[in-house]
């Protein structure tokens, strides 16, 4: 079977004004300069138009709207042959507070989305999924075919896009991808997940707020890999219907990735704060993805000890990007989420 040719294409890329979405749209383009690439993007809290600054222009429409809003959809789909969905609520801490918005865009966009697909026929749809809807795994490493237990409401939300996207491929033949990645870390992630914040409140020297024992364990993943491992899966020939874990085999405690922080902008360990702990945290998430190793060759480039550094690296280079977001609505938010949390003596689950 021959791979799909991206060769003077139209891709659709929604939430491509957002971390990951942004970092694959300029490596789209910078391997296939002939590419068309069309944003749909809401550009709510997390999305930025500049985050795209240093595209060509003429290799990029921006179409500001929502996945939730059918015309907008087909403005933005119309003549795409190839659709990620990056679009979606994100942060695990936010949707504790307002799931509604989670399940309305994380699931009701994912089902606009995929009737457009259908109507216009595309050849492919990956649905960027995640690691976090097999919920909390205590050993071991979740293979594809593992039971989904999200435990949040951003993890429940996600599971059922993941599995509507799967239902549209079952019902309709909709050609669809769907990938469930670990944690990404890297340049442009919106400072309210777990390494943007600590570097950036480190550099001012504020407190970084360790939830619970700090104990909790993630896959850490360079964000160029997981665009490379999406990259590959667009074009590749005979995976449709199929699903496929990405990850680094790196997983680090929140603590361990605090000490790493700390080092590398040299600052003490008295910044560390341990406070109230997330409701129903998950305590530890490990994907194995040796089946998109297996399947089309794709394996991690980049350690987590360069990947960290060069993050940093990115962020020291860049306050002109992060100082403008936490000077606005962020501030609102971060004392709503950590002003009143009751701070632990230390390190207590
Ligand atoms: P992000 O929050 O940085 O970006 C989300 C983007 O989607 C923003 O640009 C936002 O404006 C846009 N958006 C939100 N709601 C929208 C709507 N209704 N219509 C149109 N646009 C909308 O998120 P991210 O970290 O870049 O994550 C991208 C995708 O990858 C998400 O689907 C997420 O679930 C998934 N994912 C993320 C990680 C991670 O570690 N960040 C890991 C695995 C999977
Ligand atoms: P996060 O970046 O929110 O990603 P997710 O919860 O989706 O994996 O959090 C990563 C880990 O860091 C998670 O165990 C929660 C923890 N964390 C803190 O301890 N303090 C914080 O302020 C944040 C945002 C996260």
């Amino acid at each position: 079977m021959q791979e799909l040719s991206l060769g003077g294409r139209r891709v659709l890329v929604t939430g491509g004004a957002g971390f990951i979405g942004s970092n694959f749209v300029h490596r789209l383009l910078a391997l296939h300069p002939d590419v068309h690439v069309v944003v749909l993007d809401a550009l709510t809290y997390a999305g930025r138009r500049e985050n795209l600054d240093g595209v060509p222009a003429s290799s990029l429409t921006f179409v500001h709207g929502d996945i939730r809003d059918p015309k907008a959809v087909a403005t933005a789909m119309a003549g795409c042959e190839f659709v990620l969905n990056f679009a979606a609520e994100s942060h695990v801490d936010r949707s504790i507070e307002t799931p509604g918005e989670f399940i309305q865009t994380d699931v009701y966009g994912v089902f606009v989305l995929c009737e457009e697909a259908r109507r216009v026929g595309v050849k492919r749809f990956v649905q960027v999924s995640t690691d976090e809807v097999y919920g909390e795994v205590l050993e071991g490493s979740s293979t594809e075919d593992w039971p989904l237990n999200p435990r949040s409401p951003y993890a429940a939300s996600k599971a059922g896009g993941d599995r509507l996207a799967y239902a549209y491929w079952c019902t309709y033949g909709l050609p669809v991808v769907v990938t469930r990645c670990s944690n990404n870390y890297g340049p442009r992630q919106y400072p309210e997940k777990l390494v943007p914040l600590f570097v950036t409140n480190a550099i001012d020297d504020e407190p970084l707020p360790v939830y619970g024992s700090g104990l909790n364990r993630r896959d850490w993943l360079h964000v160029d890999d997981h665009c490379d491992a999406l990259l590959t899966l667009l074009t590749f020939a005979g995976v449709e219907g199929e699903t496929f874990n990405i990850g680094a085999q790196h997983e680090l405690d929140v603590l361990t990735i605090t000490a790493t922080l700390l080092r590398l902008l040299d600052k003490p360990g008295t910044l560390i704060r341990y406070v109230e702990d997330r409701p129903g945290h998950d305590r530890r998430y490990a994907v194995d993805s040796s089946k998109l190793t297996r399947v089309t060759g794709w394996t991690p480039r980049i350690s987590f000890e360069e990947g960290i550094v060069q993050t940093v690296q990115w962020f020291r280079a860049n306050e002109s990007w992060w100082r403008p977001i936490k000077q606005g609505d962020f501030r609102v938010y971060y004392e709503r989420m950590y002003g009143q949390r009751r701070v632990l003596a230390g390190g207590q689950g």
